[in-house]
């Protein structure tokens, strides 16, 4: 397993300390996906109301072997890999010499290789434990490479934080690579978020872990009980605001960061965004970093979208 640098403390002490003095104040998602924060999400995609996963599943099942002959990929380098559940279609399908699974959660990562590494024996599986917006210099360069960016985990990225990444993508990209984006698609808003509030309380138990995560990290003094949990779907950006709400007003000290922060009663303390997509937003996206879509397919009733780009 390798290591690449930003996974460091200081550099996630010093984003952490820039988001929480944002308007509105953020704790930055990685705080999200600790140990037991990556267990939790992997409950998350069992959920029923959280249809991400099975349309997306529905779509590589269908799809698999168009990618395969479309891209004759041997190296699959998969960004955000988690527990690479919906990856395995695409394991099946195409010739590989190996897999790059790359994500932040260690742990995560490590049985997630291994459990990979037995089941694809004839792959060489070559974990990468890091940031993948600030990493990407750390891939195997043996191509052709295919690039997948899995679970809608773009829409997680700000859009300034989507086109640094599509940008360095593009620099890393050669000739004979492409890129797979598994994309969640704008929709009716009460659907969006009943895929982020469910009954049983996984999702909130999830983003509260991270309150936890700040605690122990950080010696912040995050009270679970002064905040309540409050997803919404903000219609302006078209992503899900994924936040906890401050009940009454008061102060949390972080002191690793020297930090004292007031929350008003009602102030959001943002996790996580997940944005929507659309198709033709998405081609613009791309433009830029001179990528352009060259297939996209969607799931039957029309949730989510695989784009293939080049
Ligand atoms: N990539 C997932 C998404 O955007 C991440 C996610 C799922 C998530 N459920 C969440 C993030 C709840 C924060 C809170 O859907």
């Amino acid at each position: 397993m390798s290591r690449a640098p930003s996974a460091v403390r200081p550099d996630l002490f010093e984003a952490t300390r820039r988001t929480l003095q944002r308007e509105p104040k953020e704790l930055p998602p990685v705080w999200l996906y600790d140990e037991r924060g990556s267990l939790l999400y992997e409950s998350i995609t069992r959920l029923p109301d959280y249809y991400l996963p099975r349309r997306e599943a529905e779509i590589l099942a269908a799809r698999a072997r168009a990618i395969a002959a479309q891209t004759e990929a041997r190296t699959l380098v998969e960004l955000g890999s988690g527990n690479a559940r919906n990856t395995r279609f695409l394991l099946d399908a195409l010739e590989l010499e190996r897999f790059v699974p790359f994500d932040v959660s260690e742990q995560m990562l490590r049985t997630s290789a291994s459990a990979i590494a037995e089941a694809y024996p004839q792959v060489s599986v070559e974990p990468i434990v890091g940031d993948f917006e600030h990493d990407l210099g750390a891939l195997p360069t043996e191509g052709p490479r295919l690039i997948a960016l899995l679970g809608s985990t773009l829409g997680n990225l700000y859009p300034e934080q989507r086109a640094e990444l599509l940008a360095s993508l593009a620099r890393e990209l050669r000739e004979d690579d492409t890129l797979l984006l598994g994309l969640d698609l704008v929709k009716d808003a009460a659907r969006l978020e009943a895929a982020y509030f469910d009954r049983a309380g996984v999702t909130e138990a999830f983003v509260r872990n991270a309150l936890a995560a700040a605690n122990r990290e950080l010696g912040a003094t995050f009270e679970q009980g002064r905040f309540g949990y409050e997803p919404r779907w903000d219609p302006e950006h078209e992503w899900m605001d994924i936040a906890l709400r401050a009940l009454e007003a008061h102060v949390v000290a972080v002191p690793e960061l020297k930090l004292e922060l007031a929350f008003r009663k009602g102030e959001r303390l943002r996790v996580e965004i997940s944005s929507k997509f659309r198709r033709d937003a998405l081609e613009r996206e791309l433009e830029p970093a001179e990528l352009s879509v060259r297939s996209w397919w969607t799931d039957r009733r029309g949730d989510f979208a695989v784009a293939l780009a080049s």
